[in-house]
């Protein structure tokens, strides 16, 4: 029930309408009893900073961003955390006070995926990351966050965006060194214990894909996590299953990046298994 109290959350995109986080939030604000809503608000670009003086106004609670307003957002908030000043995005921001702080939990959502659903307590120390876009780059962070990690791949199709990441995040270029992601990316890959997959290749319409052209370098004691979860089960990962590597699907990290963001918010322990099986659910059903 709607009340006079009732706190609002939301997520601002364009187009938003297909976004799971409504289902995720609401499922979990449900099952802890609270008295807040979540909804999506289409905002178009040249409203972006009207729609940000607006949850001032409205003293909407907190919000999340996604395309295309992730970076644009940043010049309209009072403070960044530093994750999300690294990465150079916001996925989600917290109205403290009337003071907009914006945070980045894509990375945090990532590596607690990879330690939960992929079992990796310990990382492995050479990963290989294919991509240089917003994702990768929320992943990369991640990953350079972790110490045990010492040598990271990047591969992607314009290798010039990767060396431009590796650059910003890796100064110093010691853990990071980058490739072009093509068909004879194979050897890159082979001894890494770790792939992620950061591009789009194999997002519906065009599941049929896979970023590998050639899987022979999956091997057993591998984990894969491809962060596409439209759908779920992607070419690439039924190459990992069947090459005996472990598949990871993007919804773990979906899940667990809006955890971060309903702890953030409400400052309680998040029902994570609730907001997995929420955004599974909505997965479920076809997204056109
Ligand atoms: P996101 O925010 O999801 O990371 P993005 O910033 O648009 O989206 O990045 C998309 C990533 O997928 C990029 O690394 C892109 O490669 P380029 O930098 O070469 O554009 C990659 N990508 C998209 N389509 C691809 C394709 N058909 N083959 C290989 N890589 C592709």
């Amino acid at each position: 029930m709607i009340s006079g109290k009732t706190r609002v959350l939301g997520v601002i995109g364009h187009p938003v309408e297909h976004s799971s986080s409504p289902a995720m939030h609401n499922a979990a604000l449900q099952a802890l009893g609270l008295d807040w809503v979540y909804v999506a608000f289409a905002v178009r670009p040249a409203e972006l900073r009207a729609a940000l003086a607006g949850m001032r106004a409205l003293q909407i609670r907190g919000l999340n961003v996604t395309v295309p307003h992730k970076v644009a957002v940043m010049e309209c908030l009072d403070e960044l955390s530093p994750e999300a000043r690294e990465i150079g995005a916001v996925n989600t921001i917290h109205n403290r006070d009337g003071r907009l702080i914006g945070h980045n939990t894509d990375a945090f959502g990532a590596m607690e995926s990879l330690r939960q659903e992929g079992g990796l307590e310990q990382f492995p120390p050479q990963a290989a990351l294919l991509g240089a876009g917003g994702a990768a780059r929320a992943v990369l962070y991640g990953l350079l966050q972790r110490p045990e990690v010492e040598r990271i791949t990047l591969l992607n199709r314009t290798p010039e965006k990767g060396e431009k990441l590796a650059t910003e995040l890796d100064p110093g270029g010691k853990r990071v060194r980058v490739g072009k992601l093509d068909p004879q990316s194979k050897d890159q890959v082979r001894d890494a214990g770790l792939l992620i997959n950061a591009t789009s290749v194999g997002m519906h319409p065009r599941q049929g894909e896979s970023p590998l052209a050639d899987p022979s370098c999956l091997r057993p004691g591998m984990v894969v996590l491809d962060l596409v979860y439209n759908p779920l089960q992607t070419l690439l990962l039924r190459q990992a299953q069947e090459a005996g590597a472990r598949p990871v699907d993007g919804l773990g990290m979906l899940a667990r990046q809006g955890a971060r963001a309903f702890e953030i918010w409400t400052g309680m322990e998040p029902p994570v298994e609730v907001m997995r099986k929420a955004g599974m659910e909505r997965l479920g059903k076809p997204v056109i």
